[in-house]
């Protein structure tokens, strides 16, 4: 170290400190510097509003001020070119990071500058983090740039549809977090969401589906929709104001079920039974790879293309089961004439094809892991979502990879197990998991790491139906992994993140959505005689869903934690001493999963009576059976049904229950809502 930088070695100190000294203001994503001086400054409804009428990017800035300033209550004026005095000014300084910002608030007001769009923006979320609560502001300078270039966030529309309104709420929660990149999963198995002029069957006949419904039981309202041409570029637009790239994602070639639907010669003509669009999973139904659907996904992405600005187009790629293409003649014929070694080649063969097809068109393509396993284009970016491997494999080979890694972002999981979480995939992943997800994955060497481009939580919505739910799933989640993805990498520390998250969540509210409450709630107390199936184990945790029931259709429904490769509760040391009856709240839910050759492996003990029987073990699955609950009074109730019956006298004071049911096959699958045990 030579002696002129070491006396410059204080003052870099004091720069250096970190948001989480005593007087820091509640920032969030937490700074990169920030240093409060003495002194305050007074921004008022008076202070001049300053951006200069030549550049688009800080008006823009200075109007979205404006904007989130008035939804807090506290208006500014509009902005004008110049002023004398203390004011707010965005400033252009050429040389400052990309998507970084100087803020200084001192005697001549607050000065954001920065040397492109974004920054000036993130200057602005700063700012009203800062002021959109009454009072002086204190003189500070904070010098900020993000870590990662890319903090995004996937919203998915095609198995639940949301609406406009909803998505742009979506953008300014987002914009507030100074997350940067939503990627659009638009179109999936179970629903097209987005207008294509040249085909209109895609959303004439794939933007509505009936939910699935257990047998016998009511029909559900259909479900869906899909955004117009117009409405896509109002809301491309819109996320462009608040510095959020849309990546759409076009799948291929799998998870093509909806589109093989409207064009059947799509396809490899394996018919689809009827209602098969309402199940989950993985579906068997791929894209052909004749030219003509070349020439189909090529006119699509047309349109996709003149949609979208961003530089990137996403074309799926995961979990394209190869059965059809297995045993359908033409596609083994296409194999063979690629001289292709095998299926998966032929994947790569495809998604380079199209690929390619957006190199010439100036975009590059993303997709999820497995484009690894066939062979992609060397530009390619990788989404890494089977954990990280996929992110490390991808940067050994020289691709760029985004984190996006299940289960930690996956945001379909719930985030606790307390009463109010909605339905989703069962094993929790709380705020604290996200906030500690490390985006310096070990197996990377720093070269490697350089291709890491950043950060992505995913919010599918097989189970989640409602926006509401939507966004409580999305946020506060969303703000962790806006900080892991832009603050530095050392001082991580989430009793600081949470204290800052709190003033962040009551900024956010006015911006019209409703966040998770559960970081900040009580464990919930566990009832002495009693469980609802959250409260209760799964034997075996096979497929952990938290499910909704299927009626009513309006109005609250029971849902119900299962697993659905084995249906099989444990109530961990059960009150059994003095316990004369058992009670059992369960329902009957369809079975509407593809999972593969995972169907044969699901087994239920036959059944003494016709509907079948719940039952009851002591001392675990291998126990003595000490109850017996015929299902004959739930059969013809599509809703929740009170089944009771003695429980056989045991010795034990407390044990584990084991709780499942007795079947023919999966359909209706039944659930436990609630056990409860009745003092003899
Ligand atoms: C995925 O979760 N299939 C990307």
């Amino acid at each position: 170290m030579t002696g002129r930088a070491f006396l410059f070695l204080p003052a870099l100190l004091a720069w250096a400190a970190p948001a989480a000294a005593a007087d820091a203001p509640a920032l969030l994503p937490r700074p990169a510097h920030i240093a409060v001086q003495a002194g305050r400054f007074d921004l008022t409804a008076a202070t001049p509003l300053v951006a200069a009428a030549d550049d688009g990017g800080a008006r823009n800035a200075a109007l979205r001020l404006a904007e989130w300033m008035a939804a807090a209550g506290r208006p500014l004026q509009a902005p004008v070119p110049r002023a004398d005095g203390p004011a707010i000014r965005f400033a252009r300084t050429p040389g400052l990071a990309a998507e970084g910002y100087r803020l200084r608030i001192d005697a001549d007001g607050a000065t954001v500058s920065a040397s492109d769009d974004s920054g000036l923006l993130y200057g602005a979320v700063t700012l009203w983090q800062l002021a959109g609560t009454p009072g002086p502001l204190p003189y500070m300078t904070i010098e900020d740039a993000p870590r990662f270039g890319w903090r995004g966030v996937m919203l998915d529309s095609a198995r639940h549809f949301q609406s406009p309104a909803f998505v742009k709420h979506l953008i300014d929660w987002m914009a507030a977090n100074k997350l940067n990149r939503l990627h659009w999963h638009l179109v999936d198995d179970q629903g097209w969401r987005i207008e294509i002029r040249k085909y209109p069957e895609l959303t004439g006949i794939s933007a509505w589906r009936s939910p699935a419904v257990a047998p016998g039981a009511p029909p559900l309202p259909p479900t869906g929709g899909f955004y117009s041409q117009p409405e896509i570029r109002d809301i491309v637009a819109y996320a462009g104001a608040r510095g959020i790239v849309i990546i759409p994602e076009i799948e291929m070639p799998g998870h093509a079920t909806a589109a093989i639907r409207a064009y059947p010669a799509l396809g490899m003509g394996v018919p689809l039974p009827e209602g098969v669009w309402s199940d989950w999973g993985v579906f068997p139904w791929l894209y052909n790879s004749d030219d003509a659907t070349f020439a189909f996904l090529q006119d699509v992405l047309d349109e996709v293309m003149a949609l979208f600005p961003s530089p990137w187009i996403h074309l799926g790629g995961d979990e394209a089961t190869k059965e059809q293409w297995k045993a359908d003649p033409a596609t083994q014929a296409r194999i063979r004439a690629l001289g292709l070694a095998d299926e998966n080649a032929l994947q790569g063969w495809f998604m380079a094809r199209i690929g390619n097809y957006l190199a010439g068109h100036g975009r590059r393509m993303i997709g999820w892991d497995e484009i690894l396993e066939g062979g992609v284009p060397a530009d390619a970016v990788v989404m890494s979502w089977r954990g990280v491997d996929g992110a490390v494999t991808a940067a050994r080979a020289g691709h760029d990879a985004i984190l996006s890694a299940a289960p930690t972002l996956y945001f379909d999981h719930r985030q606790g197990t307390g009463p109010d979480e909605p339905p989703g995939r069962g094993a929790p992943v709380t705020l604290a998991d996200v906030y500690a997800f490390d985006l310096a994955p070990a197996a990377l060497t720093p070269d490697q790491h350089r291709h890491i481009m950043g950060v992505q939580g995913n919010l599918w919505t097989e189970h989640v139906r409602t926006e509401a739910r939507a966004a409580w799933m999305l946020f506060p989640r969303a703000a962790a992994v806006a900080e892991i993805g832009w603050s530095p990498a050392g001082g991580k520390d989430y009793a600081d993140f949470l204290s800052r998250l709190k003033p962040q969540l009551a900024r956010m509210a006015p911006l019209g959505l409703k966040a998770a409450d559960s970081a900040f709630a009580d464990a919930p107390p566990l009832a002495p005689l009693a469980r609802t199936s959250r409260q209760l184990e799964s034997c075996t945790g096979g497929i952990l869903l938290d499910l909704e029931d299927d009626y009513p259709a309006q109005g609250p429904r029971a849902h119900f934690l299962t697993d659905i490769l084995n249906p099989c509760w444990i109530w961990r040391g059960a009150p059994l001493a003095g316990a004369g009856r058992i009670s059992l709240s369960v329902g009957q839910i369809p079975f509407n999963f593809q999972i593969g050759v995972d169907l044969d492996k699901i087994r239920f003990r036959p059944p003494a009576t016709p509907d079948g029987e719940f039952e009851v073990r002591a001392g675990g699955c291998k126990g003595r059976r000490i109850a017996v609950l015929p299902l004959a009074p739930a059969r013809d109730n599509p809703g929740l049904t009170r089944l009771e019956a003695a429980v056989a006298p045991t010795r034990a004071r407390r044990t584990d229950l084991c709780i499942t049911y007795t079947a023919r096959g999966v359909s209706p699958m039944w659930a436990l809502d609630a056990v409860a045990l009745e003092p003899r």
